[in-house]
Order: structure tokens, then C-alpha cells, then sequence
């Protein structure tokens, strides 16, 4: 018997007794690959001696100060760290402790922001369809996956979604991808306009597109065109990059690609990497000195926010992506592994697209190839395959919906970044397995 309420209520998980670097043990001694970090989030694997020492040493030195009387050393250090690699303008940290809440904080900034601007009437956010920026209300507001959505749309705050960036399955067969890029960021001028320029407060969206789409990335030119929109009409840009950021791609902001820079960004996940939950929101220098001159406060707040053993944890984690050379090492390991699903997988009947950046890869499955037509919902592709790679003790990340909330299937990857190459053929192989199973 279990007094935990589990994530699926019909049927509860088994239990994890231990891990060791890229691997999982559950209570029968049964071996799983983390082939999607969880969910992205184990991305130095499991058991790294010097971000368990950071959190010993801080636990045991100070475990909890109160941020309304305090900052710590460990909060400082870290903002200073993040704020030296950030692009742009991006000049102060807000500590939260996972993703959603980092895109609370942002949409709750964009709105304060713009009352001390002299702009009330700013209020409107601008998603994209088939976005995922977190479970909690707001951030479900703004999120665009109607699955995800649909029964709780009357107690959510209004927001458009325009298209999203998604060349595989909407590019038109004339358009060059740059064409199609311009075509869908137009979307966001048009919806500016129909909703009024005085309305709008923020745009919100993915650099790389991951639960819910299986990693898809914008095609060229996109970002830039939407970075242009945005300055045009004074909208906020809040990135989300509680997935794809912290390395997950190669950079360690995953925008850094797309070489625009936004007003305020939000990592989680990766930032911890599963060894504490925290996340944060990164303003530009421009808000934060708005704030400063206006009210002198940002009226937000939680008890565990810039807690210091997590602070701790993520700088440790962020020293060692940086000063361990892994984003470097992350390019290369992704050339294999996309070689090597390409090898195995890219001629298979039902593998549509072999896509991502760096070492977040989304596989889209379909019925047929030639048309791209999903498989029957009913079906429970996506499903299916999560539950065939757990038997053969593979950990990733399949979901349905990827075309529309209902239709379409696709699996992710996000392997910790110390995978070596005979583990990317031991995933790539537990996959194959279970794709089989398709059949
Ligand atoms: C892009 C994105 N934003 C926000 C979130 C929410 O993060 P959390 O689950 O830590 O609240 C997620 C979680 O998967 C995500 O992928």
C-alpha cells in the first residue's frame, strides 16, 4: 500500500533505489538507460562526486536563509556565473525552483513592467500553438497544447497562439525554409495588430520546441524576424528554455544559435540537474532598472526561492559544463548519435524525422512516410513505445499529440552529456528495440 498520489493513478510506478552515472536501478536490481534525462534534466547523469560535495558542504554550512533578510554566497556566485554567459542585456537572476515557476515570474515581471512603464493597458501574452511553458495556471495559460489545456480553459487567463516553427510538417513544398520561417513569425505581427498595439505585453516561446513537439528547432531567419516584431511594438521576448537551455543544444543559451538576445529568459531543469529543483528567470538590465526606479520591488515571491543548497548544487553544475569543455563535447557526441540513429532508424517505414539540436533529439513516428500522416490516436503509439524501451531498460521520452494536442507521436532524447559512444549504441539499440515493437 502507497500514500503517494502518483503521476497516473491506474498505474502507480515502481520504485528507483539507486543510480550511477548514465544508468537508473530500480527495487529488483532491474538497469535502465536515462536515455531523456528524465526529462531533460539529468544532463552530468547520476552521482557526480562534486555537486553532491556543493550540496554537503552547503547543507552543512547553511541550509536555509530566508531571502526576504538574506542572500547567500552560493546565490551570488551563481547569478554572477549565469549572468557573465548570458546573451544580450540580461543582467539580474530570479531564483524559483523549477521550470514553471520561472515563467510565473515572468509573465508577473512582463505585466509590472509594463505598468511602471507608463503602458497599463499592456496585459495580453502571445504563444504558439503546441508550446509547453509548465503545469501551473499562468504558465498553462500560455502554453499552446490543447491536450494539456482543455479541461481547465475556463479557469485559464487569456492568450493567442499563433503557429509554430515547424518545417517538417508545415513548409510548403515552394517555399524555401527561410520563406516559411518569415511566413509563420508574420503571424506575430498580424496577431499584434488584430489585438491592438497597446495590448500586447509579451511573446513567449521556445527556441527549441520540446515535450510536446519532439525537439524542433526554427528554421533560419525566424528568431531574428521575431526579435525585430517585437522591438517594433515594445512586446516583451521571454524565452523559455526551461528544456533546451544549460547546454542541452550545445550552447549553453540555447537562442545563442539563433543570435538574438531576449528580455527575459527562463532555465530550470538542466540548471540543477536533478541534484536540487531550481530554476530561474533571467531580465534584462533595461526591467530591472524600470522596477528600481518605479516601485523598488517586484511584487512576487516564494519561500524556497534562491535557496542556498540548491544555488549551491546548479553552481556546480554550471562550473562543470563550463569547465569541463562538455558543450564542446556535446557536438560531437551529437554527430554520432544522430549518425547512428540515422544508421539504424532513418530508413525504418514509420520514422518520419530524425531532428534536434546537440544532444535534445525528437524522432517523429508516422504511418507513412511519403504523406506524413500521423497513426490513429486510439492507437497509443507513443505509449506503447515508451512502455516497450522501459522492458528493454531504456528511459525516454515518447508523447502523442506532437501535430495538434491529439494527432501525431514522437519520442525525445536528452541523454546526460557524459554519455560515451558505446552507451549511444546501447540506446540507439534499446530504441530500435522498442520501435520494432510497432509491429
Ligand atoms: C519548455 C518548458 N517550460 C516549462 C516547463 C515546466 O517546468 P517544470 O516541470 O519544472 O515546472 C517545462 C517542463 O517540461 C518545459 O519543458
Amino acid at each position: 500500500m502507497s500514500n503517494v498520489f502518483p503521476r497516473q493513478i491506474t498505474n502507480p510506478p515502481i520504485k528507483a533505489v539507486s543510480s550511477d552515472g548514465c544508468y537508473i536501478i530500480d527495487e529488483n536490481g532491474k538497469q535502465y538507460f536515462d536515455g531523456s534525462g528524465g526529462a531533460a534534466v539529468s544532463c552530468l547523469g547520476h552521482g557526480d562526486p562534486d555537486v553532491i560535495k556543493a550540496v554537503q558542504d552547503q547543507t552543512s554550512k547553511m541550509a536555509f536563509a530566508h531571502t526576504g533578510f538574506f542572500s547567500s554566497d552560493p546565490a551570488e556566485e551563481l547569478a554572477e556565473l549565469l549572468i557573465d554567459n548570458a546573451p544580450g542585456e540580461l543582467d539580474r537572476v530570479y531564483f524559483v525552483s523549477g521550470g514553471s515557476e520561472a515563467i510565473e515570474a515572468a509573465i508577473k515581471l512582463a505585466r509590472q513592467f509594463h505598468i511602471e512603464n507608463g503602458e497599463p493597458s499592456r496585459h495580453h501574452i502571445i504563444a504558439r500553438k503546441q508550446s509547453y511553458h509548465g503545469n501551473t495556471l499562468g504558465a498553462l495559460a500560455a502554453g499552446g497544447n490543447k491536450w494539456r489545456r482543455n479541461q481547465f480553459e475556463p479557469i485559464l487567463i487569456d492568450a493567442s497562439h499563433i503557429s509554430p516553427c515547424y518545417e517538417y510538417v508545415d513548409k510548403l513544398k515552394e517555399e524555401t525554409s527561410f520563406d516559411y520561417g518569415q511566413r509563420v513569425a508574420q503571424e506575430l505581427e498580424d496577431e499584434i495588430l488584430r489585438l491592438g498595439t497597446d495590448k500586447v505585453m509579451a511573446f513567449i516561446v521556445e527556441p527549441v520546441v520540446g515535450a510536446t513537439m519532439g525537439a524542433v528547432p526554427a528554421v533560419p531567419g525566424y528568431f531574428k524576424k521575431v526579435r525585430n516584431i517585437c522591438d517594433k511594438y515594445g512586446v516583451l521576448l521571454i524565452l523559455d528554455e526551461v528544456m533546451c537551455g544549460m547546454g542541452r543544444t550545445g550552447h549553453l543559451f540555447a537562442s545563442e544559435f539563433d543570435e538574438i538576445a531576449p528580455d527575459i529568459l527562463c532555465i530550470a531543469k538542466g540548471l540543477g540537474a536533478g541534484y536540487q529543483p531550481i530554476g530561474a528567470m533571467l531580465c534584462s538590465k533595461n526591467i530591472y532598472n524600470r522596477l528600481g526606479k518605479g516601485s523598488g520591488f517586484f511584487q512576487h515571491g516564494h519561500t524556497y526561492m534562491g535557496h542556498p543548497v540548491a544555488c549551491a548544487a546548479a553552481l556546480a553544475v554550471l562550473k562543470a559544463i563550463l569547465n569541463r569543455k562538455l558543450l564542446s563535447s556535446i557536438k560531437s557526441k551529437s554527430n554520432q548519435l544522430f549518425n547512428c540513429l540515422e544508421t539504424q532508424l532513418g530508413h525504418h517505414p514509420n520514422i518520419g524525422d530524425i531532428r534536434g539540436r546537440g544532444l535534445f533529439i525528437g524522432i517523429e513516428i508516422v504511418k507513412n512516410i511519403e504523406t506524413k500522416k500521423p497513426f490513429d490516436p486510439n492507437l497509443k503509439v507513443a505509449a506503447s513505445i515508451k512502455h516497450a524501451a522501459f522492458e528493454a531498460g531504456l528511459i525516454c521520452y515518447p508523447m502523442s499529440g506532437t501535430r495538434d494536442g491529439k494527432w501525431g507521436d514522437h519520442i525525445l532524447l536528452a541523454p546526460p552529456f557524459i554519455i560515451n559512444e558505446n552507451q549511444i549504441i546501447e540506446l540507439v539499440n534499446k530504441l530500435s528495440i522498442s520501435i520494432e515493437s510497432l509491429k
